[in-house]
């Protein structure tokens, strides 16, 4: 799954930040195509599970700066993301995992960044809130 502009939302910090979430499937991907076992792949989730906290913690800090009114929603498709990676690092270290990860992040990273962030950014740019890239 590569950066391109349909991930793009005119916000350079956003946009930074989702770029290394995106980076960290690339990552994931290629350990699993490399067959580099699980506990690489559970060091790519860490990553991802870092990066993604930040990016979370910084777009509810912007909601709630700016009066987002779809802030509840959003953050709990946050909540349940960060649910669902945890258990998931759980299954790769016990070797439980059939390919489902990918699947899930890949889908995951699509919808939450092109649909949810893209709403949420388009308010912001309406609003004024930030200049744009
Ligand atoms: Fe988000």
């Amino acid at each position: 799954m590569d950066w391109n502009k349909e991930y793009e939302l005119g916000i350079p910090e956003l946009d930074a930040q989702h770029r290394q979430l995106l980076e960290c499937l690339e990552k994931l991907e290629a350990a699993e195509d490399e067959k580099a076992g699980e506990l690489a792949v559970y060091f790519v989730l860490t990553q991802l599970d870092a990066y993604s906290r930040v990016c979370f913690v910084v777009e509810e800090i912007l909601m709630r700066l700016f009066d987002y009114p779809g802030l509840a929603a959003h953050a709990k498709e946050h909540a349940d993301f960060a649910a669902r990676l945890i258990a998931l690092e759980q299954s790769e270290l016990r070797h439980e995992v059939h390919g489902e990860t990918r699947k899930f992040l890949h889908d995951w990273l699509a919808q939450h960044i092109g649909v949810s962030d893209r709403r949420f950014a388009r308010f912001l740019l309406d609003a004024g809130a930030i200049s744009p890239d």
